[in-house]
């Protein structure tokens, strides 16, 4: 298991995974640092019953990674981090106590891994930790933090559409355009309204009839069933519920030019990658325009604190990177997420050095 382990680690470039093991609270958590190069690695904790160690140990190699991507192509001085705890994630009893416990761990990293919700965890299981422990991120505003992320994220994507538009339209006019959203949860809803303010026709789905009836009452969207908004006529197609919505089948089946939406991990895996170029439909890699959330964590870790005219020209410029991104995918034959990926290595490359020559 340990040479594995440090096969994978190795092959990620993990700089440190520590193992926290303490019973009697029933903690058991692995904290996955992949590069502290631009600053501290940042990234939320999950909790979750995985079926084995080693889907665990997987998730938080593969999670932490993406976070160094992520936060490198938005421009910010943080690196990439994630913790999961293996435990139920609907625990109550002794919740608190192992919550303590791992803000003790984090607060033992020293700072080389801040912490935030994730998948299983939330505000509250945060503010537990921050009892104990000064590293972490996404808290209310009124305990000083930046808030809900999702109007940010949803207005990241925004500005990922727009440059997309532009990109294929050669303008960024929305009026006339229709967007088909998946999910009407957090970001569908605020995406929907910015949307909808832009000139833009929607075709919305979710899982939840109550949500679909606000969206039609809200927005006048046109609502279809879950399964039928991969064949809506439209022009853009935006993911915002779950991951790995473009599969095999899928992908066959839209009708639209764009992908940009706010979802994690929206394709199944790179075999996707070929069929979305043959079909000439503009990619946004999910994690260049869905970086929103985390800019807005970022920004509480500014010396001064959370900062409102911060966070909205780093969203902003999300903008000007999906531009950046597609047009070098089109410049090299690339596709989109590989030269996000790239973007984010270079930039990681160049702090590297211009560290290693101070
Ligand atoms: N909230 C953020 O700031 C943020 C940041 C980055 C990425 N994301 C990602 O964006 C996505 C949406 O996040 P959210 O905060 O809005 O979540 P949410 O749980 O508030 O909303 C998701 C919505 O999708 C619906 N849904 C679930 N399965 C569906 C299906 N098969 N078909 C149609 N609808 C379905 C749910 O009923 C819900 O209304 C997630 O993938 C999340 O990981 C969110």
């Amino acid at each position: 298991m340990s040479l594995e382990l440090f096969k994978e680690v190795e092959k990620r470039g993990h700089e440190q995974v520590v193992f926290f093991h303490y019973p009697e609270v029933g903690l058991k958590a692995i904290v996955g640092i992949h590069s502290t190069v631009l600053g501290p690695a940042l990234g939320g904790c999950r909790m979750k019953l995985y079926p084995s160690e080693k889907e665990a140990i997987d998730d938080v190699l593969r999670l932490s990674e993406g976070m160094t991507y992520k936060n490198s192509v938005a421009g910010l001085d943080i690196g990439g981090g994630k913790a999961c705890i293996i435990a139920d994630h609907n625990l109550s009893a002794g919740r608190r106590e192992l919550f303590l416990k791992f803000g003790e761990c984090v607060r033992d990293l020293g700072g080389r891994y801040i912490t935030a919700e994730d998948m299983g965890t939330g505000v509250k299981d945060i503010m537990t930790v921050r009892e104990v422990c000064s590293f972490i991120s996404g808290t209310s505003l009124e305990e000083g933090g930046g808030g809900d992320p999702s109007p940010w994220t949803a207005q990241g994507v925004f500005q990922g559409i727009l440059a997309s538009a532009e990109r294929y339209y050669s303008s960024k006019d929305l009026k006339g355009k229709t967007v088909a959203i998946q999910g009407m949860g957090h970001v569908g809803v605020f995406l929907a309204e910015l949307l909808t303010k832009a000139g833009a026709k929607l075709v919305v789905t979710d899982i939840d009839s109550r949500k679909l009836e606000a969206a039609r009452q809200d927005f006048g969207a046109e609502v279809v069933e879950p399964g039928k908004i991969y064949d809506a006529e439209c022009d853009i197609y935006s993911p915002c519920a779950v991951g790995q919505t473009i599969n095999s089948d899928t992908i066959k089946r839209l009708k639209c030019k764009i992908i940009a939406g706010g979802a994690n991990n929206q394709l199944t895996d790179d075999s996707m990658y070929k069929p979305i170029l043959e079909r000439k439909i503009l990619y946004c890699p999910d994690f260049v325009i869905n970086a929103g959330g985390v800019i807005n964590c970022a920004s509480e870790l500014l010396p001064g604190g959370w900062s409102k005219s911060w966070t909205e020209a780093k969203v902003k410029n999300i903008y000007n990177t999906i531009h950046e991104v597609l047009e070098r995918a089109e410049r090299q034959s690339l596709f989109p997420e590989i030269v996000a990926v790239e973007i984010a290595k270079e930039r990681i490359e160049q702090a590297r050095q211009k560290k290693a020559e101070a």
